[in-house]
C-alpha cells in the first residue's frame, strides 16, 4: 500500500507565528531543505500560523479557489489558496518540484493518485486514487516527490471556508492536469489571483 503524502503532527505547545515571522523562517531555510521534504515540514509543523495575520493575502470568490501570492524567491513560492466551501482543485501534479501544505483556516482533504500511464504527447493518461490525507491547523502534509499526483478538497458536508498556506521549492508557473474518467492529461499555465496582497 503505496503511502503518497506524509504528514507532521506539530507540537501541542508550539507559538503560533504571524505570516511575517513565519515568511523571516522560511527565507533562513537552506537550500538542502528545499531539496528533501522533511526540513521545510519539520519548520512548517513547529511554526503554525496565527490566522488574523493572513488577513491581507486572503481573497474570495464563488466560482474558484483563489492563488495568491505572499513571498517568492529563487528557491520557493509561498501562496495562501482560499476554498469556499465545496470546492476542489483539478487533479495535478507539481512539475517535479516539492510541495508542503498546511490548513491555517479550516480543513481540507487531498486525494492521491498513482499513475500507471502517461503519455502528453497523446493527451492519454491511466491514474488510480490511492490515499486521503486530511491537513489540518496541526498537521501540515508534504506531497510525496516519487507519487505526486493529487487533488485538494474543501467538502461541502463541512461547511466551512478554508485557507491552505502552500510552499512550492522551487516555483513553477505550469503544470499537468489528469482525468481519470476520461483518461486524458494537458498541460495548463498557473496564475496568481493576486501579489504581495494587491488583485492582479
Ligand atoms: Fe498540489
Amino acid at each position: 500500500m503505496p503511502i503518497t503524502a506524509s504528514s507532521a503532527d506539530s507540537s501541542r505547545t508550539a507559538q503560533h507565528v504571524s505570516i511575517d515571522e513565519f515568511v523571516n523562517g522560511l527565507r533562513k531555510l537552506r537550500k538542502a531543505d528545499f531539496a528533501g521534504v522533511a526540513g521545510t515540514l519539520a519548520y512548517i509543523a513547529a511554526s503554525p500560523l496565527d490566522a488574523e495575520s493572513l488577513q491581507p493575502y486572503l481573497f474570495w470568490n464563488a466560482q474558484h479557489y483563489t492563488r495568491n501570492l505572499i513571498d517568492k524567491t529563487e528557491l520557493y513560492e509561498l501562496l495562501a489558496i482560499c476554498w469556499e466551501p465545496g470546492m476542489r482543485s483539478s487533479i495535478h501534479n507539481h512539475k517535479g518540484q516539492n510541495c508542503w501544505m498546511a490548513a491555517p483556516i479550516g480543513r481540507l482533504v487531498v486525494q492521491n493518485y498513482r499513475v500507471i500511464a502517461e503519455d502528453l504527447a497523446s493527451q492519454r493518461c491511466e491514474i488510480v486514487p490511492t490515499d486521503l490525507v486530511e491537513i489540518t491547523p496541526a498537521q501540515p502534509v508534504a506531497v510525496d516527490p516519487l507519487n505526486p499526483v493529487h487533488d485538494v478538497r474543501n467538502c461541502r458536508e463541512w461547511g466551512e471556508r478554508a485557507v491552505s498556506l502552500h510552499v512550492y521549492s522551487r516555483p513553477f508557473n505550469s503544470c499537468v492536469v489528469y482525468s481519470v474518467e476520461q483518461g486524458t492529461c494537458g498541460e495548463i499555465g498557473l496564475g496568481y489571483t493576486s501579489m504581495y496582497g494587491k488583485l492582479e
